[in-house]
């Protein structure tokens, strides 16, 4: 296990036994009898990811003091929607790679990827209606909502260059941070508790989901799929203008925003990622937009300062830390 692995496992230890159960409930909510789509079902749940959202629901639950038999539920379906977004995601950006194996698009094909996503999201949201409180319900459909309309817009400002600093931020808000801020909410104050402890914790996820995503886009650019374990270079090859190369664009001569448009269009060009990177287009852009995931994690770490201290808190702390420093 490297070494990065193993300080996540540190983390997590906390809420082990509920990570536990959240395998068990994810697991059999998507039992499905045709072995065609069991086949599906058994390959994405088999390559686990980091499960960062899930640990949340329940570290926020226990750093809070707001632990109840439910929770372990509310993070297995904060996970089925989030692996639902990366089946989905891994359509859209044309990926071949997602936790060290082939995509749901690439073993099977984009069709089945879109019934298998959809399928997800219809099980997360059958479990959500049998929980005691509908909080979980209306809190991950809006949730959802504003994901789609983060990858959509996303979608529709494909290599505009004139977007704002602002606006990139807005669509890795809507798109990922919302699910990060979820999740804190939920773990906080599921099934229905203090909602200023709750609105607290919103905006911690928020600042951590926002840091997850900046440091995702410059891991894209500088990455290996050897190390990150999935396709990278994929935002540069749709078109996606993500932080780093934003303001790195916004910085360069005109000259050099030739260049930096020319390596993102130019037909048949291999590893664009790599061009960019190499050919020294990016310096600046990498440097701000780590600098900007640092600070909002800085904010967060303030915010789980003030929490109790407990075993939870420091696995906050540490995951704060780990979102910055992950390569993978
Ligand atoms: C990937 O999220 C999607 C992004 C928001 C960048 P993770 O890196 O948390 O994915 P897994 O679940 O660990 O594979
Ligand atoms: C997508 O962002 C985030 C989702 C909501 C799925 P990315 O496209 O950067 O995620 P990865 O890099 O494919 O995991
Ligand atoms: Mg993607
Ligand atoms: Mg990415």
């Amino acid at each position: 296990m490297s070494s990065t692995r193993a300080w996540l496992t540190s983390l997590l230890a906390p809420v082990d036994d509920g990570l536990t159960r959240m395998r068990e409930i994810l697991g059999r909510q998507i039992e499905e009898p045709s072995a065609a789509v069991s086949d599906m079902t058994s390959h994405v749940e088999r390559f686990r990811g980091k499960q960062l959202r899930g640990a949340l629901v329940l570290l926020c639950g226990e750093a809070t003091g707001n632990t109840t038999d439910e929770h372990a539920a509310v993070a297995a379906i904060v996970e089925m929607i989030h692996l639902a977004t990366l089946v989905h995601d891994d359509i859209l950006d044309g990926a071949e790679v997602r936790r060290r194996v082939a995509c749901v698009n690439q073993r099977w094909d984009n069709q089945t990827a879109v019934l298998l996503g959809d399928f997800l999201y219809a099980r997360a949201f059958a479990l959500s209606t049998e929980l005691s409180s509908r909080l979980c319900s209306r809190i991950l459909s809006e949730t959802t909502r504003r994901l789609c309309v983060g990858e959509i817009e996303q979608a529709n400002r494909r290599y505009d260059f004139d977007m704002t600093q602002d606006e990139a931020e807005a669509i890795c808000g809507a798109k990922t941070a919302s699910l990060y801020a979820a999740a804190c909410e939920l773990g906080a104050r599921y099934p229905g508790g203090n909602e200023e402890v709750g609105r607290q914790m919103y905006d911690l996820g928020w600042q951590l989901g926002l840091a997850f995503q900046i440091a995702d886009d410059c891991l894209d650019l500088t990455g290996t799929t050897e190390e990150v374990g999935k396709s990278v270079g994929t935002d540069v090859e749709d078109g996606k203008i993500t932080l780093p190369v934003l303001v790195a664009y916004q910085r360069a001569s005109d000259d050099v925003r030739a260049r930096m448009r020319d390596i993102f269009t130019a037909p048949d060009l291999e590893d664009r990622a790599r061009l960019l990177v190499e050919q020294g287009h990016l310096g600046a852009g990498l440097e701000v937009a780590r600098l900007r995931a640092r600070t909002l994690v800085a904010q967060a770490s303030e915010r789980i300062a003030n929490l109790p201290e407990s075993p939870a808190r420091r696995s906050l702390e540490g995951i704060a830390e780990f979102v910055l420093e992950r390569s993978f």
